[in-house]
């Protein structure tokens, strides 16, 4: 039995249907006419879900500010879907960003991907579908190859020197990197604030690659990482295996 919600104010088919409109989606709806039910199949939106341009900057800020609310993975996608619930509405109101913050630490604390890029990854997926995977793959790349942290909070929580180029995006060995570089300890106010940064870093270039990706100019430079080396794998080799 399906339950039917009695819209106290009208909303055309169309608001409906799109979710603009302020009901729930997926439930069954009555139309502006009164009397056709939309199906649960029929209200919801086909995934990927429509995309408008994220401001890189306004994603950096959310993604710092958030870092300190739910850690890395949260602060990334919060970047991201935070302007698309402004400026899109449904469905992405309706997704709990708050459940993706077990990506924190490489995934509650196991130092492996790293949660910037998984948040960077539920954004993309929400937004590009499985052609995200391609505009992922480039963050990545960027992630592991990028002198990092560049972004500079208006009001920073912490102050510190270093930066570093983790070549993997690996949490143990991205942080690892920078915490032997700085001389500070993983529970220390620097090496919080260097993730925070590093969350608005990858925030501000997922926004930059998926606006390209809106306007057809996103060109993706690097195959997929199984196709290159025949396995699934990070490009540091060396790190793990001697010659
Ligand atoms: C984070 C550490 C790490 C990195 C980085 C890494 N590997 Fe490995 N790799 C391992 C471990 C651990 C094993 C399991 C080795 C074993 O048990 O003998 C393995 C296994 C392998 C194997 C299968 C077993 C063998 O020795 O033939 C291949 C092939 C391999 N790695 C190639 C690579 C290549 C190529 C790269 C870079 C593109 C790479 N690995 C990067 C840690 C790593």
């Amino acid at each position: 039995m399906i339950d039917i919600i009695k819209p106290d104010k009208k909303f055309s088919r169309r608001e409906l249907l799109t979710g603009t409109g302020k009901l729930a989606i997926g439930a069954a709806l009555i139309s502006a006419g009164g009397a056709a039910l939309v199906s649960n199949a029929e209200a919801r939106v086909k995934y990927p879900w429509p995309y408008k341009k994220v401001d890189p900057d306004r994603a950096a800020e959310i993604a710092y500010e958030n870092w300190y609310k739910g850690f890395c993975c949260y602060a990334v996608a919060s970047g991201i879907l935070v302007p698309l619930r402004e400026m899109v509405g449904e469905p992405y109101t309706s997704f709990p960003i708050e459940a993706v913050k077990w990506g924190h630490g490489g995934v509650i604390g196991w130092g492996t991907m790293c949660g910037t890029l998984l948040g960077a990854g539920f954004a993309i997926s929400l937004a590009a579908g499985h052609p995200g995977e391609k505009v992922l793959n480039e963050v990545i790349h960027w992630y592991s190859e990028t002198e990092l942290p560049i972004y500079k909070p208006k009001n920073p929580k912490a102050v510190f020197k270093a930066t570093s180029v983790s070549n993997s995006p690996l949490c143990h060995i991205s942080v690892g990197k920078w915490m032997a570089k700085e001389g500070v300890k993983f529970f220390s106010p620097q090496r919080k604030d260097r993730c925070a940064r590093l969350a608005a870093d990858i925030a501000a270039e997922t926004a930059r690659l998926l606006n390209a990706w809106a306007d057809g100019r996103f060109k993706p430079a690097h195959a997929p990482q199984a196709k290159i080396h025949q396995m699934t794998a990070q490009n540091n080799c060396g790190d793990c295996h001697s010659k």
